[in-house]
């Protein structure tokens, strides 16, 4: 019987997940193994459920495998991203090369693609399958099929950064997360996250750095319109301390990183707060321009209870600044005279 284009995609992903799991617990995968088990602190279930493997140092591994044992042509080996033609000669080779697999699946389980990381410090840190049919970035969330049915049982969904935040916090029994895969987190994304519950709780806990809050400030800006509308609750969780769930997790439990969870604020509380964070109130230029980020912030909000607790709740946060603002400027007055 003939498969389809897709079916075949698929049963070649699937081929060689299995090929990199075994990669991994053969000798050439010691030292990744190492790496899992010691470095990152995963135990054999956890790479075990996730599918980690190995793809080896060499330029043919993959190919040679899937061209004479499984009789896969390297031209759908291509098709599914997993070997790139050579530019001047004719030939491929392995996309993938000393790299940890991290096998990306679809909300039914089935693998789509791969995230590649590299073990040797080379770049990029994560190489990961090009956009396929089967593989777009912007639709899938990493671990949603693990996740779904803890997402519904805690009525909430967390999303994270990187593939290592969603194999810590479930590996810790934080069964409920998901990663974007290095975008922001689109609205389909959302979407499918929203089908999984019926509160559409939703915890952004992205890198505590400059890139996690410009990534958490663009995910808001995709779904600020549902927020704003009651549609979704959005919180906004920023780790104290760690970079990103998994280094917090090193060192904190489950319980730590729930409380921190379930107190992180609501996504205009934490906007207000960047906002207002860095301005001293009592200096002209920052009052000016914290205004006017929060008139800019506050004027997007629909006629509603919502918008007059927030202009209630700006009014008093300005207030001090505009009375220690004006006894500033009385004195600079005064000594002027
Ligand atoms: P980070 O740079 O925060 O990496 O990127 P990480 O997940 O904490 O990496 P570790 O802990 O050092 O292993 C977050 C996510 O962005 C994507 C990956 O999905 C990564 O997990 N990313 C990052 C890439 O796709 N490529 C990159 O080169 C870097
Ligand atoms: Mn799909
Ligand atoms: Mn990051
Ligand atoms: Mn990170
Ligand atoms: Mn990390």
């Amino acid at each position: 019987q003939e498969l389809s284009r897709k079916d075949r995609l698929l049963r070649v992903l699937s081929l060689a997940k299995s090929w990199f799991q075994d990669q991994l617990r053969s000798s050439v995968g010691v030292e990744a193994l190492n790496y899992l088990m010691k470095t990152r602190q995963l135990n054999k279930g956890t790479i075990d459920s996730f599918e980690l493997g190995y793809a080896p140092q060499s330029w043919d591994g993959l190919i040679t495998y899937m061209n004479h044992v499984e009789s896969i042509s390297s031209e759908l080996l291509v098709e599914a991203g997993l070997v790139v033609p050579r530019k001047s000669e004719n030939g491929f080779y392995d996309r993938f090369r000393n790299r940890l697999i991290v096998p990306i699946n679809d909300r039914q389980g089935r693998v789509i693609g791969f995230g590649g990381r590299s073990l040797d410090g080379s770049d990029p840190k994560y190489l990961n399958s090009p956009e396929t049919e089967l593989f777009e970035k912007g639709k899938h969330l990493f671990g949603l099929d693990k996740a779904a049915n803890a997402i519904r049982k805690a009525d909430k969904a967390i999303v994270v950064e990187g593939y290592f935040d969603v194999i810590a916090l479930h590996s810790a029994g934080i069964n409920n997360s998901v990663a974007a895969l290095g975008t922001a987190l689109s609205s389909q994304q959302i979407k499918q996250l929203c089908r999984c519950s019926d509160s559409k709780r939703i915890i952004l806990n992205f890198d505590t750095d400059s890139a996690g809050i410009r990534a958490a400030n663009r995910a808001i800006g995709e779904v600020e319109h549902l927020a704003m509308q009651g549609q979704l609750e959005l919180r906004i969780l920023q780790l104290p301390s760690s970079k990103d769930p998994d280094e917090y997790l090193q060192d904190h439990s489950d319980l730590d990183y729930k409380v921190l969870a379930d107190n992180s604020p609501l996504w205009l509380d934490w906007q207000i707060d960047q906002i207002l964070k860095d301005s001293d109130l009592s200096k002209a230029d920052h009052f000016q321009r914290a205004v006017s980020g929060l008139v800019q912030l506050l004027g997007k909000l629909p006629q509603s209870a919502l918008r007059s607790h927030y202009l209630q709740k700006v009014a008093e946060l300005l207030s001090g600044g505009q009375a220690r603002l004006a006894l500033q400027l009385e004195e600079d007055l005064r000594n002027q005279i």
